[in-house]
């Protein structure tokens, strides 16, 4: 079988490069139900991250369950996401049950407004929330949601069980109408939680960030937060020398190795992308191989990545052709605003506007794209 040791998605194993550091803070957050916020512009590896820490975590009376709120456009579907969580939580917790427990269970959970039935098919029974209140029972409502995490929470410490809640793209909370009362149902549950460590990682780190740093936000101070920067050059050159024992069981060249990291700027996405390309070959690439497939790697994402250019601003634009050619530490300075020509006022917005939308990031002190195959278009102009 072909080993897919750059996945485009989640790295897990082998496919997992380091980030010794990252691990071992959360590892230690969910032992001590810290309750963390993974904060990284896209692709930089926050699912993988998780995935990765949680899998170490995972045993028998610890369950990892994890929710992507991608698809909640209202809140009738974020409180169906979470609350199915939840319910997949309660289900594992309660798979060695008799039907006595099971209706313990049940009176308990209606004792606190819930409504949960039991459900029976064949051999097996389990509970199951109702979602659109077309069961015997009230469907799920904002107001009970923070009871709800909470009686999940309540069960796994009674019954002696560990859970890893993590909430993907929790930024989609904050955008809907009644996003700051559904944060604060969360976060209710979230600061009494004695059995549950929460985990919230996003997308858009901007929205993210706002969400936890903003003082009249709930979650406000109510987790710790890691921030993932990209992988060091030297553990990233220690993986693809061992993915390229893996695959051919032959060492890769020093020049062949840092031309790879050069041109993608260890973007773990990109690494990725240009790597499951090389890796598909029957011989380990040469200095002279990688060029041409980054050359192909940027074409088939630039499309995408010029339109997003396309919408920028003359002066937006003007500052990431810039950067693109030489990354700069002081981007609002005399020097730099003389080459632009442009006014500081233009510049600062401009540039705010690009750090918010995650389009510079900062590396040895100085700006530069975010985007490598960006970067390298702007800069070779072609
Ligand atoms: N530690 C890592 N080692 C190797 N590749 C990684 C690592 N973390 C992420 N990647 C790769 O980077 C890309 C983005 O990872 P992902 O975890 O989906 O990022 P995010 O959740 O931040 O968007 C994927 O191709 C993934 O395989
Ligand atoms: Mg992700």
């Amino acid at each position: 079988m072909k080993k897919d040791i750059f996945p485009q998605s989640i790295a897990s194993g082998y496919a997992f490069c380091n980030r010794s550091d990252e691990r071992k803070a959360l590892r230690s957050h969910i032992d001590r139900i810290n309750h963390t916020v993974l904060v990284a512009p896209r692709r930089y590896g926050k699912s993988s991250l998780s995935n990765q820490v949680a899998g170490e975590w995972e045993s028998s009376r610890r369950i990892y369950n994890k929710i992507s709120l991608y698809s909640a456009y209202d809140e009738k579907t974020a409180l169906e996401l979470i609350a199915k969580g939840v319910q997949r939580a309660i289900r594992k917790m309660t798979s060695g049950f008799n039907m006595d427990e099971f209706k313990a269970l049940l009176a308990s959970l209606s004792g606190i407004g819930l409504n949960a039935s039991l459900t029976t098919d064949g051999a097996e029974f389990g509970i199951s929330f109702n979602f659109d209140g077309s069961g015997k029972t009230a469907a799920i409502t904002l107001t009970s949601l923070g009871e709800l995490l909470k009686s999940m929470d309540e069960m796994a410490l009674k019954e002696g069980w560990n859970i890893l809640f993590e909430m993907d793209e929790f930024q989609q909370i904050g955008g809907l109408e009644t996003g700051h009362a559904i944060e604060a149902q969360i976060r209710d549950a979230v600061q009494y939680a004695r059995a549950t460590t929460y985990i919230f990682l996003g997308s858009n780190r901007h929205l993210l960030e706002q969400m936890f740093s903003d003082k009249s936000r709930p979650f406000y101070n109510l987790c710790r937060i890691i921030r993932l920067e990209r992988i060091d050059a030297s553990p990233y050159r220690m993986h693809l020398q061992d993915a390229a024992q893996i695959q051919w069981r032959k060492g890769l060249s020093d020049e062949a190795n840092d031309q790879i990291l050069t041109l993608t700027e260890r973007h773990p996405f990109y690494v990725n992308a240009l790597c499951s390309r090389l890796w598909a070959e029957p011989q380990p690439p040469t200095l002279a191989d990688i060029l041409p497939a980054w050359v192909q790697v940027v074409d088939e994402y630039m499309p995408v990545l010029r339109n997003d250019f396309a919408r920028l601003s003359a002066t937006q634009k003007a500052i990431l052709s810039q950067l693109a050619q030489s990354p700069e530490a002081y981007v609002t300075g005399a020097e730099f605003l003389g080459r632009l020509g442009r006014a500081l006022s233009t510049v600062r917005d401009s540039f705010g506007y690009l750090k918010s939308m995650d389009m510079v990031y900062q590396t040895d002190g100085k700006w530069a794209v975010m985007d490598p195959c960006l970067s390298f278009d702007l800069r070779h102009q072609r």
